[in-house]
């Protein structure tokens, strides 16, 4: 692994204290950082280097998963550096150019610099020009820039922003996060049938009679209205995560492939994806609200009486879909995707449902495979086992269970891939430009509310007409 800097920009925000300072230490816990490298925090306060450093170590404490320990503590935080930055400041470029000159020479640094975007999303744009102009993306050895979401807000915008990043950076050199990427049972979808062969005739549109994708959420829009109300569900978790999840599940990966090829299966993935046309936006599409009710038995309001929503607002907490990709692997198979916030639950999971044989239709519970995500981790396979004492078929779940206690996070395997550069687990532009593409129409008709806006209970499973999404195929959630 080669040496670097590590430039982050947003230092002193959430993301840095909860995520990133804990996943650079576990990655230093473990032997998987660069032997000599410099990380250099920036915010918009000034803050002496001794005090930033006591602010990482404050994050550690209270949010790493593993516990921080004296040996290689006061090593690890001398890694760090503090530097006042203004976006819009030329000055704050050139200190900035000089800070990372600096250690480069004092740490024998050969000019590989990792820029992490931890910033407002209208800021994206402006620090990489900045980059740019200053002459900082200018060096002798490798640039890469990792930028957070949202990655535009709509198809215009998503555009005129890779169009932006790529006048400093090429698109090999663009990293964009989608943390649910970086999950380690998502991480697995791409090896599972090459390192399950049994499972690779199984796999097949002769025998799945659909996949469901789950991930709901028993949080409300929390202090993030703001954002929110202007996202809604279908920007927050549809164009990227979910979308994301049917490209990795919609994978056929039967032996092990580079993360260009598996890249270009996305895409082929996405370009496969059946548009959803205006006429068949009703059918193939629930949109929902969600109303006052009850979560784990305490009382919440509705999302109009969240603070900071407009009590008028007709934002999605709740979206599902039945989508389509026609492809000789997937023809005929319906993909049905839902997510929402302030439901029972929360669970991210992946459900491949196989086909009955007819003649039993009415009495055998389908087999499953199912991936647990999120809270769980695991594979179970529900299959139908006879009762000796009614002599009836029973479904039974066996479960292989992968959590293990010190399971790296997300961000540390995404931080890990960066750092020696791995863009497998990161979106890749063609396929954000199709996802958003996908998801234009869906746009316009909220836009316009030509789709209904199902109200729900907090606390229930979603709308009732999610439920008759499925029904109208002689489906139901699993
Ligand atoms: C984020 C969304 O990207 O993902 C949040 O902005 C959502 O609204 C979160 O709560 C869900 O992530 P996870 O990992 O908890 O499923």
């Amino acid at each position: 692994m080669q040496d670097m800097t590590f430039v982050l920009f947003g230092a002193t925000g959430d993301l840095a204290k909860r995520k990133l300072f804990p996943a650079l230490y576990n990655l230093f816990l473990d032997g998987k950082l660069p032997d000599s490298f410099s990380i250099i925090g920036l915010g918009r306060n000034y803050f002496p280097d001794d005090i930033f450093q006591s602010k990482v170590e404050s994050a550690l404490r209270e949010y790493s998963r593993s516990t921080v320990q004296t040996t290689g503590l006061n090593e690890f935080l001398a890694k760090f550096r503090y530097c006042k930055f203004d976006a819009a400041d030329d000055d704050s470029y050139l200190n900035l150019h000089e800070l990372i000159k600096d250690s480069e020479i004092e740490l024998n640094i050969p000019g590989n610099r990792l820029f992490y975007l931890s910033v407002a999303p209208q800021l994206v744009d402006v620090i990489t020009l900045g980059l740019n102009k200053s002459g900082i993306s200018q060096t002798k050895g490798w640039k890469r820039l990792i930028v957070e979401k949202p990655f535009g807000s709509d198809l215009k915008t998503a555009r005129q922003l890779n169009e932006t990043l790529n006048s400093t950076f090429s698109d090999e050199e663009i990293y964009r996060i989608d943390h649910y990427l970086g999950k380690p049972m998502v991480q697995n979808l791409e090896s599972f049938e090459f390192a399950n062969p049994i499972f690779g005739s199984i796999l097949d549109h002769k025998r799945i009679a659909n996949i469901q994708i789950t991930a709901s959420e028993t949080v409300g829009v929390e202090t993030r209205a703001e954002y929110y109300d202007r996202a809604g569900a279908i920007r927050d978790m549809v164009q990227n995560h979910l979308l994301q999840l049917v490209m990795m599940t919609a994978l056929h990966l039967p032996e092990k492939m580079t993360a260009e090829e598996i890249r270009k299966q996305k895409v082929t993935i996405m370009e496969s994806l059946r548009p959803i046309y205006i006429e068949n936006i009703a059918r193939d599409i629930v949109r929902g609200q969600y109303q006052a009710g009850e979560i784990f038995d305490t009382p919440v309001v509705g999302y109009t009486e969240e603070p900071g929503v407009d009590a008028s607002s007709m934002n999605d907490t709740y979206f599902a879909a039945r989508l389509h990709i026609d492809n000789p692997s997937w023809s005929g198979i319906p993909f049905y995707i839902r997510t929402g916030k302030r439901i029972g639950r929360k669970s991210t999971k992946i459900v491949i449902e196989f086909k009955n044989d007819v003649k039993h239709t009415d009495r055998l519970t389908p087999n499953l495979l199912i991936f647990e995500i999120s809270p769980s981790e695991g594979i179970s396979l529900m299959i139908n086992m006879k009762n000796p004492s009614s002599n009836q078929f029973e479904p039974n779940f066996i479960n292989f269970s992968t959590i293990t206690e010190d399971q790296p996070e997300a961000y540390e395997l995404l931080l890990f891939d960066a750092i020696r550069g791995n863009a497998t687990f990161f979106a890749n532009w063609k396929e954000v430009e199709l996802s958003w593409l996908w998801i234009q129409p869906l746009l316009k008709a909220f836009q316009e509310n030509s789709l209904p806006l199902h109200p729900y209970p907090a606390g229930s499973d979603g709308p009732e007409a999610a439920n008759q999404l499925l029904q109208a195929d002689q489906f139901n959630w699993w």
